[in-house]
């Protein structure tokens, strides 16, 4: 069996790790193709040679663009690549533009498609991630999910029951076995501090929304000091604000981090303050509270079983929530069904039962 994973992004390639591997002990075929989504050293080579992936055997180089420019470099090289290789399946991961590329080119070249994360929803179509999931569930085969709300989704829009497969999370499979890895730490914490991520379009791409999520952020940093690792689309707009901003303030803004780096930053935090869908889940596992700057979640059930609060655009209730965790009244939370380290193993081993002839 030949299998291609296509991934370009970030959040991607903590997600190809565990699978790539688990396919390797099957002696499965592999080939990876990175979209060049993300290119910077920081966003994607460092997560390769952590999380010892091997270096991808295609790079399409595409690079950055607009929603459709970025989507359609990425089609007209992966039709090419994709027609060449011949794959028995391709495996696509989570909701980025890279996802919804790969999707589109193997329908159409009638190559069959196994979705990781498949069935989130955030019912948000203001979001392109909302709409790479749709369109990626309606052309795959094979669905891979992290949650029982994921498969009440798929079948609510139709997709045949036996096509799902409930295997857990393959992110927190990464997180299982790189958490214990040693590492050197390049900047030094306080006991109490806070994390901050933020790079969804609604939040940093507008400066005075950005402004209003910096204030707040400055005044929370007065009773804990905050660590925040920059995402290059929040860069320039950031970096305005703090240079000018009057107040003296206790927030530590670094560069993107490596893996490892940055779950341990996690992990050592008393909060975590975000707008990534992933982050909810890996805070969900560690029992960090999570409080996110954003309407809805694709991951409910960070909610309802984990330590994920959603907080909108409502500061005062952010500022309640920071009072909540210091004072140990926050919620306790409970790690989700199969979010245990096997996820990639329950992956594998549907693949190898499924005849591709
Ligand atoms: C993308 C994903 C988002 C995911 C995020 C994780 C889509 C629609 N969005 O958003 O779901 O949560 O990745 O990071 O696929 N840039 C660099 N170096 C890089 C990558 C990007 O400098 O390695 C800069 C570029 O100037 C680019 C901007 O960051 O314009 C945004 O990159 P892009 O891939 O378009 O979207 P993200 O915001 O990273």
């Amino acid at each position: 069996m030949k299998i291609i994973h296509i991934v370009g992004a970030r959040p991607n390639f903590m997600k190809l790790s565990p699978v790539y591997r688990a396919l390797e002990q099957k002696k499965v075929e592999q080939i990876i193709i990175h979209t060049g989504q993300h290119y910077s050293a920081n966003m994607s080579d460092i997560f390769f040679q952590e999380l010892s992936i091997p270096k991808a055997d295609i790079n399409l180089g595409v690079g950055a663009g607009s929603q459709a420019e970025q989507v359609a470099k990425m089609m007209i090289s992966l039709e090419n690549e994709i027609s060449l290789q011949k794959p028995d399946l391709v495996i696509v991961y989570g909701d980025v533009n890279s996802t919804l590329a790969a999707s589109l080119v193997c329908a159409k070249l009638q190559i069959k498609i196994a979705h990781v994360e498949s069935g989130l929803r955030s019912f948000d179509r203001t979001m392109p991630e909302e709409i790479n999931r749709i369109v990626t569930d309606r052309l795959s085969d094979i669905f891979f999910t992290t949650s029982v709300e994921a498969d009440d989704n798929l079948k609510k829009e139709g997709v045949d029951k036996n096509k799902i497969f409930f295997v857990g999370n393959v992110m927190i499979d990464t997180l299982v076995q790189f958490i214990q890895k040693p590492l050197q730490q390049n900047f030094s914490t306080p006991e109490k501090y806070a994390v901050v991520t933020l790079h969804r379009p609604a939040n940093v791409d507008d400066l005075s929304q950005l402004q209003k999520i910096a204030d707040s952020l400055f005044d929370i940093s007065s009773e804990l000091p905050i660590f925040f690792p920059v995402h290059p689309r929040t860069q320039l707009k950031l970096n305005e604000i703090i240079k000018n901003a009057k107040k003296e303030k206790n927030i530590t803004l670094l560069d993107p981090l490596g893996y490892i780096e940055f779950i341990n930053l996690v992990k050592g935090s008393a909060a975590v303050i975000t707008d990534s869908g992933g982050i909810q889940e890996e805070t969900t596992y560690l029992n960090i509270p999570c409080l996110t700057l954003r309407e809805n979640t694709e991951r409910p059930i960070t909610i309802t079983e984990g330590s994920n609060t959603l907080i909108g655009y409502d500061f005062s209730y952010l500022k309640k929530c920071i009072y909540d965790i210091l004072s140990g009244k926050y919620k306790k939370s409970s790690c989700p069904k199969f979010w245990d380290g096997h996820a990639a193993d329950r992956i594998a081993e549907v693949l190898m039962k499924i005849n591709f002839s």
